[in-house]
């Protein structure tokens, strides 16, 4: 069976256990807190990747979208070159739920959608 596009879908190690230098490379670094008070604004720092992502007008990271489930709460767009794929969102949880996943999703113009989910405890 021939292996799916980095077009096809959204992207995600391999093996969890041994991430790829590329993957690496794609893969959204979050840095959020765990546990929020419903209502209150948190903050959500992003960049891609682990290892630097390289940024030039024919490579580089398009956007960074902050999901939680399905629901956009934030999208950045990026010019290459002029601007690094690195963010600092304040998002606000309302309380309808005990969590949720935050889905961090970026978009590289060579090698498609990746993600990073973080489970959140809502208070
Ligand atoms: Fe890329």
């Amino acid at each position: 069976m021939p292996e799916k596009g980095l077009f096809c879908g959204t992207n995600k190690p391999k093996d969890a256990a041994n991430v790829t230098e590329f993957e690496k490379k794609h893969m959204p670094v979050v840095e959020c807190p765990s546990e929020v008070k419903a209502g209150v604004p948190f903050q959500v720092k992003i960049k891609v990747g682990e290892i630097p992502h390289v940024n030039e007008e024919g490579h580089f990271i398009q956007w960074i979208e902050a999901r939680f489930g399905e629901n956009l709460y934030a999208r950045v767009e990026f010019t290459p070159v002029f601007a690094m794929p690195e963010v600092v969102l304040t998002l606000v949880k309302h309380g309808k739920h005990d969590s949720g996943t935050l889905r961090i999703i970026e978009r590289c113009n060579l090698h498609g959608l990746w993600e990073t989910t973080k489970e959140i405890a809502i208070n």
